[in-house]
């Protein structure tokens, strides 16, 4: 564990120097990982770990595609792919990974398989944070854990087969058998994370639901929205609004603020820019901070999550869910990217 000094503040991290792989697998190899799932999240993870040499499964319910696309990953039926029950009776480690309304539909099932001794997995803090709400209650003899990748399944693969790593956050609900650190640290360099660092369920998924409402996803198009339309009602076309909005943000400017910071930026574009910058920013910040506090007590209070698990659980969620994805992609600010998009040179040939 080491102390990393962030911005005035210590914090305690787990890098790879310090816990390697050859560790992580000295913890976990008398562990049988189940992973349930293979949306997002268990694809990355399961596949990440598979590739790391740790002895992991698959359980994925059988009459859905779904199984076919694990199967087309290499994930054998009757050897390293089950049907969820089976998987659940086979692991030693139970990775939660169906999505969090599913987690709830599942749980009674779930809950017959946790023999004492065995470790309870989740990538998000919300089925134990909220279980007044969700009814996950897990039993006292098993170690409850979360490593959450702060980011999509998909780029903790992508990453991981670039030899790179996402960074994940790790936290301990509760620790049955006095292994619950080791092994869910093994379990985070398992996956591919990058480092690790250290948070409890609850504070996990408070930042996680004000951070993809606020400037991850919810936020940004927001403000993305509000600009291009005062720039269309001002007579600008929509190829310049669009460009001065998302485009150069996303493939100009957002990589070299990855690399270098926000300071960097500032002192690396033109001096109007600059002075602009500088003088809107605190603005920006004052008229969004009241959404932003109540963003974080709407989640406080758990109206964030039983909204989720209501929209999420109805039958026709999927149906709407197209309807409003579709509003998205056919307004016009989204249109016009489309045809930024196509107009890139690295698309000439397609
Ligand atoms: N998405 C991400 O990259 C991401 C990032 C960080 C953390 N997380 C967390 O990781 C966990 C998994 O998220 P995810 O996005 O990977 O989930 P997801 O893609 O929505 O998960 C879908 C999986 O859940 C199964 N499922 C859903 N409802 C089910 C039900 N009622 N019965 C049986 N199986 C059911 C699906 O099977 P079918 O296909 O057969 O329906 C599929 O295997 C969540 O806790 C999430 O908050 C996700």
């Amino acid at each position: 564990m080491a102390k990393i000094n962030f911005g005035g503040t210590e914090e305690n991290v787990v890098t790879r120097e310090e816990f390697p792989l050859e560790k992580a697998r000295e913890v976990l190899k008398d562990e049988v990982i189940a992973v349930i799932g293979y949306g997002v999240q268990g694809p990355g993870q399961a596949l990440n770990l598979k590739d790391n040499g740790f002895n992991v499964i698959v359980g994925q319910r059988q009459d859905s595609k779904t199984w076919d696309k694990a199967v087309a990953d290499g994930w054998e039926p009757g050897k390293t792919l089950f049907p969820i029950e089976e998987a659940l009776d086979k692991g030693t480690i139970i990775q939660y990974l169906l999505s969090d309304a599913g987690q709830i539909s599942v749980w009674p099932t779930v809950q017959k398989y946790l023999k004492p001794g065995k470790a309870l997995y989740f990538s998000h803090g919300f089925g134990a944070t909220y279980k007044e709400r969700t009814g996950i209650i897990p039993p006292k003899d098993v170690d409850v854990i979360l490593v959450a990748p702060k980011g999509s399944g998909t780029s903790l693969r992508r990453m991981f087969l670039e030899g790179r790593g996402l960074n994940s956050s790790y936290a301990i609900f509760q620790d049955a058998t006095g292994k619950a650190k080791d092994r869910v640290v093994a379990l985070g360099i398992g996956v591919g994370s990058g480092y690790l660092f250290e948070t409890t369920f609850q504070r996990e998924v408070y930042s996680d639901l004000t951070g993809e409402r606020g400037t991850l996803m919810g936020a940004i198009q927001g403000i993305f929205a509000a600009q291009y339309e005062v720039l269309r009602k001002n007579g600008h076309s929509p190829s310049e609004a669009f460009n001065e909005t998302v485009e150069e943000l996303t493939q100009s400017l957002m990589p070299l603020v990855a690399e270098n910071g926000m300071d960097w930026m500032y002192a690396n574009c033109s001096t109007t820019a600059q002075r602009g910058a500088l003088d809107w920013w605190k603005k920006f910040r004052d008229a969004t901070l009241p959404v932003f506090s109540d963003l974080y007590s709407e989640v406080a209070k758990g109206n964030e999550a039983q909204r989720s698990i209501d929209s999420n659980s109805q039958s026709d969620y999927r149906v709407k869910l197209e309807a409003e994805l579709t509003e998205l992609r056919e307004s016009e600010m989204w249109r016009a990217g489309a045809a930024v998009r196509q107009l890139r040179p690295e698309n000439d040939k397609k």
